[in-house]
């Protein structure tokens, strides 16, 4: 969120403080994003973060599924699976940077199924997939103006906790049919990834 944006919030914070639910000049929430653990599918609530706080409010939502995938998807339910199967946080609307939108990108997928916006073709120019004993590591080059991020921005590191222990982005939640702890990897059952990081220069890491 850009420092205009913040001193606009905390302007109209002021001004309507009596009739928040949530006293916005507080940062932290209750529970920390990390500390937020959801089954999947049935135990995802529509938004993680439901805080009305300093940073403002979570700006898509955790429920995903046909009806909410496309190119103008707000879903923030991310997955780690396979080389041909992951997502990347990117920003909702073109021509951004990371630094003033860490707190609000959506999933981009390379596959349909997820609910989430699709990341172009021809955006990805090299991908690696890594399985060790004790993570999943995606390192691709890509075209970042194909996601909505100008074309010198030097991107920033995104992940579940952030200064005010929201995350980034508010709410982001991330999946995975494939870790290497949780024992089948028959592509079916899906656990919460609870620690993941997040790089995002044209050489992107996830
Ligand atoms: C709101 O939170 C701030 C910071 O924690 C605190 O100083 C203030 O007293 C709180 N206001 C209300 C009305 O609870
Ligand atoms: C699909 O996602 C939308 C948006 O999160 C939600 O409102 C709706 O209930 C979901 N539909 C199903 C069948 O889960
Ligand atoms: C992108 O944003 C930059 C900086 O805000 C601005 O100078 C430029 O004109 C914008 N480009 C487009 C295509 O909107
Ligand atoms: C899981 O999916 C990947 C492709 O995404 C495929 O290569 C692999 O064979 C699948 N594993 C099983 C057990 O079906």
């Amino acid at each position: 969120m850009s420092v205009v944006a913040l001193s606009a919030l905390l302007a109209a914070a002021a001004s309507v403080a009596t009739a928040q639910v949530t006293n916005v000049s507080q940062q932290f929430p209750a529970t920390p994003l990390a500390n937020k653990h959801f089954s999947y599918p049935s135990g995802i609530p529509y938004k993680a973060d439901q805080d009305d706080l300093l940073r403002g409010t979570q700006l898509g939502y955790n429920i995903c599924n046909s009806t909410t995938e496309g190119p103008d998807s707000l879903c923030q339910t991310a997955f780690v699976n396979h080389i041909d199967d992951w997502c990347v946080w990117a920003p909702a609307t073109p021509n951004e940077t990371i630094a003033d939108t860490e707190g609000e990108e959506v999933a981009w997928c390379t596959k349909p199924g997820h609910g989430t916006r699709l990341i172009p073709a021809g955006a990805i120019k090299g991908v690696q997939f890594l399985v060790s004993p004790s993570y999943l590591e995606v390192l691709a080059f890509i075209d970042q103006t194909m996601l909505n991020l100008q074309a010198s921005d030097y991107g920033g590191e995104l992940d579940p906790h952030g200064a005010d222990l929201r995350g980034n982005p508010l709410g982001g939640l991330m999946y995975s049919n494939n870790l290497p702890q949780s024992g089948t990897g028959d592509n079916n059952s899906y656990t919460q990834v609870i620690e993941w990081h997040k790089y995002v220069p044209s050489r992107f890491c996830v």
